[in-house]
């Protein structure tokens, strides 16, 4: 017999069903608990709720354990590719040769933008930062594409999903040549998916690019790292967002503007500016730490902490490995890793963040590889987006294959004011 829970309250007794993953994982079924009692339950910040079944990403937040499928993250990044990986998320077992070949040639012959798309970044300002330029782009995909957004055909949306992961490299490289004034650059479909965006970042019309196979490689982990995370900010938005049959370039428009802020994927781009700011002498990675202790969110040690993990990010782990390798290969002695090593140091000693758990994120080592790469900071968070595009569209569509499927809509605890009277607006 299933496992219940006894709810007790106001001399009633309900029992709640339990719900168990298959890794173990246990949740009370409160969904009936309105209907029965009038009560609902309140988890400010979403904490404690489980949101949905899914099948697509486990975290054990406790133990660092980070899986695509039942794949560990650590094998992936091994021996996976990014296009592999997002054919893995999205269609939930790994593609063989032929599967895979052709879905990379699908891919790729996708990449080039509509003119007019290149035509709409004369409107944006100079200044105006990627990440704000690329979600309006994405989202203006739909005005193109209108006959394939339909997210009960899986086919209309297939033809989506490739074409978001084909153009998300070209309009991010453009939102970037934008802002330094160059021409864009078209992509070169001989390429691979990292070198044809390193090219598309780095050459011009007077200089050829030939994009470095370590570089490559190295941006082609990040991706892979950045891949999913199961219910964080953006997924959450991107599924609330098509809960209400909103189209796919909507829905992740919407993800790309969760994902921007800076304690989620904005982060990577706010570590690098506070270890910069060390390294120019506004104060040394201790009084930093300090600083970060006195639980104002503005001051926030930037790439440490996380909501689920309770212990080492695995993705961290592995990052901070590949950014030691990189900059080895690329001959480059970065003050910032040293200063970033440091800090961990410090960290890692101290009791408020032992006592919190706190461990550096994903977000911590990242950008010391961006940079070795030459990409801008304000960049980095783009890049996060490119990663985690095929885990939305993976939660999107397993949202509306859901046979639970509904419109997302929370509920609240009112506790504004009580029949107010009027006042006419002279007399106010
Ligand atoms: N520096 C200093 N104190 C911290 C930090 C930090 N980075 N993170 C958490 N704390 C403290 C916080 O002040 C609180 O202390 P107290 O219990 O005394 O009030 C305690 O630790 C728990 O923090 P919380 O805010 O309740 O934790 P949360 O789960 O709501 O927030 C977080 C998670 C990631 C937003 C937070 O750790 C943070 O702001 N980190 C810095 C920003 C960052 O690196 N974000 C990237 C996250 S990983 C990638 C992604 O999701 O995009």
């Amino acid at each position: 017999m299933a496992a219940k829970a006894t709810l007790k309250f106001g001399g009633q007794e309900i029992e709640l069903g339990v719900e168990e993953g298959t890794e173990g994982e246990k949740a009370i079924d409160i969904s009936g608990l309105r209907a029965q009692t009038g009560l609902i339950t309140l988890d400010p910040g979403f904490a404690n709720t489980g949101s949905c079944k899914s099948a697509i990403t486990f975290i054990d937040g406790e133990k660092g354990i980070l899986k695509y499928r039942g794949i560990p993250i650590e094998e992936l990044a091994e021996k996976a590719s990014f296009l592999e990986t997002a054919y893995l998320l999205i269609y939930g077992r790994l593609p063989n040769k032929p599967e895979l070949d052709s879905y990379v040639d699908e891919v790729t012959c996708h990449t080039m933008v509509h003119e007019n798309i290149r035509r709409f970044y004369d409107g944006f300002p100079k200044k105006a930062h990627p990440m704000a330029v690329s979600a309006a782009v994405i989202g203006a995909l739909a005005t193109f594409y209108p006959d394939r957004q339909d997210p009960s055909g899986r086919r209309d949306a297939e033809g989506s999903i490739v074409r978001l992961l084909a153009k998300f490299p070209t309009i991010a490289a453009n939102s970037y040549k934008y802002s330094i004034g160059q021409p864009f650059v078209y992509p070169k479909n001989r390429l691979n998916y990292c070198s044809n965006f390193l090219q598309m970042m780095f050459a011009n019309p007077c200089a050829e690019y030939e994009p470095d196979p370590v570089v490559a490689k190295a941006l082609d982990l990040l991706l892979i790292l950045h891949a999913d995370h199961e219910q964080n900010c953006s997924t959450s938005t991107v599924r609330l967002v098509g809960s209400s049959l909103s189209n796919l370039f909507a829905s992740i428009s919407a993800g790309i503007s969760a994902l921007w802020g800076s304690l989620h994927g904005g982060a990577n781009q706010k570590v690098i500016e506070m270890l910069e700011s060390i390294r120019d002498g506004e104060g040394s990675a201790a009084a930093f730490v300090e600083k970060s202790k006195k639980g104002d969110d503005t001051t926030r040690l930037m790439g440490f902490g996380h909501r689920v993990y309770k212990n080492y990010d695995p993705r961290a782990r592995i990052i901070k490995k590949s950014c030691h390798q990189v900059l080895e290969r690329l001959g480059i002695h970065s003050k910032l890793l040293e200063i970033a090593t440091n800090l961990e140091e410090i960290v890692l000693n101290d009791d408020y963040f032992v006592q919190r758990n706190l461990y550096p994120n994903v977000d911590f080592y990242s950008g010391i590889i961006y940079q070795a790469i030459g990409i801008p900071k304000n960049m980095f968070t783009v890049l996060f987006a490119m990663g985690r595009l095929p885990g939305w569209v993976a939660h999107w569509m397993e949202m509306h294959e859901d046979p639970q499927f509904r419109i997302g809509r929370p509920r609240q605890i009112y506790t504004g004011e009580i029949n107010k009277k009027f006042i006419p607006i002279d007399q106010r």
